[in-house]
């Protein structure tokens, strides 16, 4: 279950069960260095976390930012973003926060143009925010599908709704949604709703991606799996298997043929190519970031 040696420049330890709370990180010696998203500006949404280390969101400010670009940070909770702010000035980033609740379409008008007001553009929007909540149709209440449809999916449509005019002005975009294996297969529970609005991002963003394509705006989606990111302490724990954190991440990794978890730091990588220019001829596809877990059926 150990994550195998780093490829990222800098000294954070692997994200395990206990290094969780003291994952204190080394300043790296290499930032900046490689360019790849040099003078861009990138929007992230949930660029904070659920508790300290690398939750998705959090990684791709990171990562965005040793890459060369200028994070503009969003969440709806101004504290989850200090780590992730601490983080990025520690490699060498720039990075302004903006506190926004990105199920909102008024919020979410604001905060697109408090980025173009303040960088006069926007190269890049990653959206992450999202999460699951437990049951199939009849254990979900109305309620729960309702706002888990405005969690995950019209959080997405909105930020697109407001960013997509800037980049067509620009002529130029690109556009990382954050999806989940759950959109694609049964992940060992039922979390209808989750589900359901994952597998609505990764179509969202085809549709997107072809609408937009004439006009410079590439549109691709991440598909994370089973992670070992600190929302699996703080929610899944309680959600799936009666608080027993360890039960949980038996059988979590039980699945993942590679044999250990990714984090945050593995759905970072994959969204950094696909918002680099590197990924000039795709669009309105995923990569799958799962240890292999969606390949196998046995
Ligand atoms: N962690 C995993 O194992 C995993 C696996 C597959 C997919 N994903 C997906 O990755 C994304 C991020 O998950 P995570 O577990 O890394 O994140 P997380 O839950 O740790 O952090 C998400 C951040 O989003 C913020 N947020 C919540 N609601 C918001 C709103 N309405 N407006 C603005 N900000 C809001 C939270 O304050 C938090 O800082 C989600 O879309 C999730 O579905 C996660």
């Amino acid at each position: 279950m150990c994550r195998p040696q780093q490829v990222w420049h800098w000294n954070f330890p692997s994200l395990h069960r206990k290094d969780i709370a003291m994952s204190t990180p080394q300043t790296s010696a290499v930032t900046n260095t490689n360019g790849r998203l040099q003078g861009k500006v990138a929007i992230v949404t949930g660029a904070g976390c659920v508790g300290p280390g690398w939750g998705n969101g959090r990684a791709v400010a990171v990562l965005f930012a040793q890459a060369g670009a200028t994070i503009f940070a969003v969440d709806k909770n101004a504290e989850a973003m200090e780590e992730t702010i601490r983080r990025v000035r520690e490699v060498g980033g720039t990075i302004s926060a903006h506190t926004c609740d990105v199920t909102d379409s008024t919020s979410v008008a604001e905060m697109v143009a408090a980025c173009e007001a303040q960088y006069g553009r926007v190269d890049i929007l990653v959206n992450n925010v999202g999460g699951s909540a437990a049951g199939g149709p009849v254990a979900l209440a109305e309620e729960k599908w309702d706002a888990q449809v405005d969690f995950n999916l019209k959080s997405v449509y909105l930020t697109c709704k407001h960013v997509l005019p800037v980049m067509e002005k620009q002529g130029k975009g690109a556009i990382v949604n954050t999806a989940s294996t759950s959109g694609i297969r049964w992940t060992g529970s039922a979390q209808v709703a989750y589900a359901a609005c994952k597998a609505g991002v990764i179509q969202l963003s085809r549709v997107v991606a072809v609408e937009y394509a004439k006009k410079g705006i590439r549109v691709n989606t991440v598909v994370p799996g089973q992670l070992h990111t600190p929302m699996v302490e703080v929610r899944l724990a309680g959600q799936r298997s009666g608080g027993d954190v360890d039960k949980l991440l038996e059988s979590r990794v039980a699945r993942i043929p590679l044999g250990f978890m990714g984090d945050g730091r593995d759905t970072a990588n994959a969204a950094l190519f696909l918002a680099s220019d590197e990924a000039q001829f795709v669009t309105g596809t995923e990569i799958i970031v799962d240890g292999g877990m969606t390949a196998r059926c046995d």
